[in-house]
């Protein structure tokens, strides 16, 4: 099945000047970007995005995080999307992520780790309308 994801380069990775690696790396494995932005989120907005985290420990320190510097989301179109592009970043921490993921190479730690993906189909098209209008997200064919 066609599905959709929300890829974001996070603030630490944007700091660290790997944006074109990353997307580099998002579009050789086979994803069509839909739409993409170069952007801040303030701390209201994070927190929104984030909300299925409230009550969990890191929810403060991610909300911060997440605000404080420029991001990249960039919706993504690809056969098997939401599973994929999780692989190609690996897991969460990047220290258990696997060689060669997105989060084993660029990422600093659990918390800053380069990173977001969509975990659900329904999530993808939740979060990819969170960042883009309908507009602003466009086929090549
Ligand atoms: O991003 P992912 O779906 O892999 O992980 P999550 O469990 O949905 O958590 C969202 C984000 O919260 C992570 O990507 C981390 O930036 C942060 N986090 C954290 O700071 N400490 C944790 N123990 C778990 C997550
Ligand atoms: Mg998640």
């Amino acid at each position: 099945m066609i599905e959709k994801t929300l890829a974001i380069i996070k603030p630490d990775a944007v700091k660290k000047n790997v944006i074109g690696e990353i997307i580099g790396m998002i579009t050789k494995a086979g994803f069509r970007i839909l739409g993409m932005k170069y952007t801040r989120i303030n701390k209201e907005q994070a927190g929104s995005f984030y909300e299925v985290h409230k009550e969990r420990p890191f929810y403060n320190d991610l909300v911060d995080y997440m605000s404080s510097g420029p991001i990249v989301p960039i919706a993504l179109e690809k056969e098997n999307a939401i599973e994929d592009y999780r692989k190609l970043i690996g897991s969460t921490d990047p220290a258990q992520a696997e060689e060669g993921t997105v989060r084993k190479l660029y990422g600093e730690s659990k918390s800053y780790n380069a990173v977001h993906g969509s975990d659900s189909v329904e999530n993808g098209i939740i979060e990819i309308g969170f960042f883009f209008s309908k507009s602003e997200l466009v086929l090549c064919d």
